[in-house]
């Protein structure tokens, strides 16, 4: 049954929007990676509204999105960095599109945004529906994934009312989201750029722009629960469907018989000798891996919804968009 909170976006939907997120509302909103939680990032309770939303720990601070990236700079300070700014051109090359930078934030930018931290995230989508929500409403929107902590996700706006339905005004369904994962996160300094997390744009695209990419902040298990997270969606658990998950090669027959575990194939399903599974999906008809990025996240809410014990999942190799891919499996391992 169609929700009433969800509205398919056209120019009057979107006026309301910006008017709900003007008067302190919070909005689900399509993004070219996946559904955010939308709230004004320059009002203190809005922002507050989301932590309690989604039940996100304090520490964890939210990407503030901007219409273009000569908007952003009003949320940034490059004074006496001269090195940052000019790693800051580079990466609008990127914009509009799924790259978050971490930068020195200006001193407008609110506590309830960066946790207390001396840096903001910052991106500006390319959705064209986020595009003009982000011209009418004139102030920068915060906004993480539209799920509970934890949880993966959202790709569509129905996956957003069914977790957080009684928490949005409405949602603006923009269709299906294109890359399906969330925005790849660096952080710019005075001496390099770090990846804090794959995603939408390839390491190997960053390296080639910025010449040098550091990759030693990606993919690291810190659970610190103390300070401002030292990266983003660094906690070990994170991005996780609620059934325990293995990727194939890790599986353990001889704990979870096939007959209790859920398989989800990346291309056509390679039967395993006297194995029968409960429940078998595969995301891509031939295995092509940005449809795999784009279906990864339903094809994991979809085995939670079928009561097996474990979820069996396919792997890739860890490049290109692959990178991306096998992090959230590992994550949610
Ligand atoms: O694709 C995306 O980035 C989506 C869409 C909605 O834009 N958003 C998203 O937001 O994935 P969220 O909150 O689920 O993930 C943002 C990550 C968090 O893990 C957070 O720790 C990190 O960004 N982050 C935010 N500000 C940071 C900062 N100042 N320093 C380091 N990490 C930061
Ligand atoms: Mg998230």
């Amino acid at each position: 049954m169609p929700n009433a909170k969800i509205e398919s976006a056209s120019p009057a939907s979107i006026s309301r929007a910006a008017r709900l997120l003007a008067e302190g509302d919070l909005v689900g909103v399509p993004t070219e990676t996946v559904y955010g939680l939308a709230a004004n990032a320059t009002d203190p309770a809005a922002v507050r509204k989301i932590f309690a939303a989604k039940n996100r720990p304090p520490n964890n601070p939210l990407i503030l999105h901007v219409a273009s990236p000569q908007a952003a700079l009003a949320w940034t300070d490059f004074d006496d960095l001269p090195e940052l700014k000019a790693r800051w051109r580079i990466a609008t090359q990127f914009w509009p599109g799924p790259l978050t930078c971490v930068v020195p934030k200006a001193a407008c930018v609110i506590d309830e945004i960066t946790s207390g931290a001396p840096t903001v995230a910052i991106r500006v989508p390319s959705h064209p529906v986020m595009q003009t929500l982000l011209a009418e409403c004139g102030f920068p929107l915060a906004a993480p994934s539209a799920n509970p902590s934890n949880y993966v996700s959202p790709t569509t706006a129905e996956h957003v009312v069914t977790m957080l339905g009684d928490s949005v005004a409405m949602v603006l369904d923009g269709g299906p989201c294109e890359f399906g994962l969330e925005s790849s996160i660096i952080r710019l300094t005075e001496s390099g750029v770090d990846l804090l997390r794959p995603g939408g744009i390839s390491a190997e695209r960053l390296e080639a722009a910025f010449g040098h990419l550091n990759l030693a902040q990606a993919g690291k298990n810190d659970n610190s629960s103390e300070a401002v997270m030292p990266a983003p969606g660094m906690m070990s658990k994170h991005y996780s469907p609620r059934t325990p998950l293995c990727r194939l090669s890790n599986w353990n027959r001889n704990t979870h018989p096939a007959s209790v575990v859920a398989r989800i194939c990346f291309g056509p399903a390679e039967p395993i000798a006297n194995e029968s599974f409960r429940w078998t999906h595969c995301i891509s008809k031939d295995g092509e891996l940005g449809e795999v990025a784009r279906g990864l996240y339903a094809a994991m809410r979809a085995a939670d919804e079928n009561g097996c014990e474990l979820i069996v999942i396919d792997e890739c190799p860890p490049e290109g968009i692959g990178r991306a891919i096998m992090d959230r499996i590992a994550r949610a391992e």
